[in-house]
């Protein structure tokens, strides 16, 4: 089911002449990117090249959401995960 989502996702993409190579070695922050929709959208960016980061309180999404088919992680959880609550969010940071 998402690797369908991020194949459909990426489809779209080409269909609508978006120029896949602008995402490579971009950085990029997805909110919530242990959830359902944040997880693929974090993965069709990685998949493009970017840089990905994600913030999420894992309320209701999960680590294992960032997890590839060989069961590692698509971003490295150590420096490009924060685990953080965006309503505290102060001075440039996640508390
Ligand atoms: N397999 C499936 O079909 C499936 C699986 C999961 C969810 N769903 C449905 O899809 C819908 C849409 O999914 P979604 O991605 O919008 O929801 P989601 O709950 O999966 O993702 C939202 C993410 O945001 C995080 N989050 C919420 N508040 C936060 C905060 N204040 N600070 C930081 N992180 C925060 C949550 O922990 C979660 O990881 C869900 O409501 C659910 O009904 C379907």
């Amino acid at each position: 089911m998402k690797n369908s989502l991020v194949d459909i996702i990426l489809a779209r993409m080409v269909n609508e002449s978006i120029k896949l190579d602008w995402y490579r070695g971009k950085s990029c922050l997805i909110t919530g990117g242990a959830g359902f929709i944040g997880s693929w959208l974090v993965e069709a960016l990685v998949r493009l090249g970017a840089e990905v980061y994600v913030v999420d309180n894992l309320w209701r999404g999960s680590l294992d959401n960032l997890k590839k088919k060989d069961g590692s992680y698509g971003i490295p959880l150590e420096d490009h995960f924060i685990l953080g609550d965006l309503r505290e969010y102060r001075e440039g940071r996640v508390k």
